[in-house]
């Protein structure tokens, strides 16, 4: 158990295995996670059934981040937009802080999180992966829960929101000057985890 707070920063684009190396960080060292495009799927999820996005964020509840429907392309590519309002941003930055300092430590994976979140956490990465292959995982992983869809369709949602992410005014994403960049283009899932790991342990040993 880690002693008072301690946080694991991850940034990266869509479906360059943040979310699985983050989940195993957190079980490894037994560190709680947020995945904080959840929170942005939320908002988008009720901005498509008519909600005002700014008020939807600011009365977001966490039960509303276990939706089911949040994983689908449409949510994703909705919380894109609603992600580049910087009152929508702004409405979700306390709670981020709160998790990311709490004691025990805790992992953090997004797009703005060692840029913007946590600029001070102990442990910052970019986890990255070439487009072809993030499409590529993405397109799998939606056909193994069912979602009909092709891999040009999957290529082109990935890429538009790259450069959305990318390209908006407030926290873009991009990778913070000090994040060691963990690329998985040819890594197995364990060999991201154990990359990622070792940074962590490097930096629990230096406290
Ligand atoms: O990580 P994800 O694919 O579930 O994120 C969905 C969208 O939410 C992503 O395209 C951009 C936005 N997002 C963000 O702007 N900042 C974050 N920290 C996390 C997600």
């Amino acid at each position: 158990m880690i002693d008072g707070p301690f946080t694991v920063a991850i940034d990266g684009p869509a479906a360059a295995g943040k979310g699985t190396v983050s989940r195993a960080l957190a079980e490894r060292f037994g560190m709680a996670h947020l995945d904080t495009g959840l929170l942005y799927r939320a908002v988008a999820a009720q901005a498509l059934a008519g909600a005002d996005p700014v008020a939807a964020a600011t009365s977001l509840m966490m039960a509303e981040l276990e939706r089911a429907d949040l994983r689908t392309p449409e949510v994703a590519q909705e919380a894109s937009r609603v992600a580049a309002d910087p009152e929508v941003r702004r409405a979700l930055v306390g709670f981020q802080r709160r998790i990311a300092r709490q004691a025990g430590g805790a992992v953090l994976d997004g797009r703005d999180i060692c840029t913007v979140i946590a600029p001070e956490a102990e442990v910052k990465l970019f986890v990255t992966a070439s487009a072809e292959r993030r499409a590529e995982r993405r397109f799998e992983e939606l056909r193994a829960r069912g979602v009909e869809t092709t891999l040009e369709e999957v290529v082109g949602d990935v890429r538009a929101r790259d450069e959305r992410d990318a390209r908006r005014r407030d926290a873009p994403m991009v990778r913070a000057e000090d994040a060691e960049v963990v690329d998985t283009t040819a890594m197995t899932i364990e060999e991201a985890v154990e990359a990622a790991s070792g940074f962590v342990e490097r930096a629990l040993a230096a406290r």
